[in-house]
């Protein structure tokens, strides 16, 4: 029995199912015992809520859970090394640079090791030969494929797609891509997945050319984290989230700094219009006709 990826949680004595699977699916087993108003054990529904507990949608504010997880670099920096040792085998990212990294999950010295370990073409040197260097801060991330082509032939024909602005990319953004790794899962019956697809639910078309890309322990972190496939999952998400927008944060601080000095700033601007044109707009023009 494959993980389904629909949501039962419990608050109180209310049992809240959340249906992930596409409508027309054939129902899965815990969508046929909700429906049958058999109860569910409290320890599957513990499990079940468990595998989403650390990820919550979207808050009222219409910022995400990553958005506000920002303030948090060492979320980010797990992203990235989930990102380097899993995603980049199949994914570019070839809109960041090294030096985006610098004060936000890493320091610079330590950015600068990691660029370090890439190997960059440049030139042309004073001969025309294009040369090898070393990676410097304002490289960019290095492509897994040298072109779109070699990238759909190593995957059986699909693209990885870029994975610089996915989340924006996507309906749904981080949430739908955390979704999607997390949300692998036995075909329903009757369904029939090509050879080399993969099925998930949340993938248009459900069936998909990536490989699950993670699972329980498919990484050891650097700073010791559990690396459960919920914990990578939202680390991933975090990262690709902040790489779509690195600015983010500084244009929302720098939106409040607007509003509040609009806020002193336009009454007072108001006040000294009306201030002007007192004498204007108070004036009474009346016509004396001559004696
Ligand atoms: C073995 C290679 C491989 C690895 C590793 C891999 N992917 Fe993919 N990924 C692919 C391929 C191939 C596709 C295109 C699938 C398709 O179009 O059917 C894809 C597609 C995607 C998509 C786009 C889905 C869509 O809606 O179009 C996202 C998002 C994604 N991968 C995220 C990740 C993340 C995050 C990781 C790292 C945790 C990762 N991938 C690791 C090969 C890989």
């Amino acid at each position: 029995m494959g993980r389904c990826p629909c949501v039962i949680f419990q608050t109180g004595h209310t049992v809240y199912f959340i249906l992930k699977a596409p409508t027309g699916s054939v129902p899965c087993q815990s969508l046929r015992r909700f429906q049958s108003g058999k109860p569910f054990s409290s320890e599957k529904l513990q499990r079940r809520w468990r595998r989403y507990e650390s990820w919550c949608y979207r808050a009222a504010a219409g910022l995400s859970s990553a958005h506000r997880e920002l303030s948090r670099p060492r979320r980010i920096r797990r992203g990235y090394q989930v990102y380097k040792q899993v995603c980049s085998a199949c994914h570019s990212m070839e809109y960041l640079a090294f030096r985006n990294l610098v004060g936000v999950s890493h320091t610079e010295a330590e950015v600068k090791t990691i660029a370090e370990e890439v190997e960059v073409v440049d030139g042309p040197d004073e001969s025309g030969e294009m040369f090898t260097r070393s990676g410097k801060l304002s490289d960019y991330f290095p492509k897994p494929y040298p072109n779109p082509e070699a990238a759909r032939a190593a995957n059986n024909g699909a693209l990885p797609p870029d994975l610089s602005y996915i989340v924006n990319a996507r309906h749904g953004g981080e949430d739908y891509v955390f979704s999607l790794l997390t949300g692998y899962c036995e075909p329903p019956a009757g369904v029939a997945v090509r050879e080399g697809l993969y099925y998930n639910p949340y993938f248009v078309g459900q069936a998909i050319g990536m490989a699950p890309p993670i699972y329980n322990e498919v990484l050891e972190y650097d700073d010791g984290t559990p690396a459960t496939m919920s914990q990578v999952a939202k680390d991933v998400c975090t990262f690709l989230r902040w790489a779509a927008e690195p600015e983010h944060d500084q244009r929302k601080r720098m939106g409040l700094k607007l509003l509040m000095g609009s806020a002193i700033l336009v009454p007072l601007i108001y006040y000294m219009k009306r201030h002007r044109w007192s004498v204007l707009k108070s004036r009474k023009i009346a016509y004396k006709p001559p004696k």
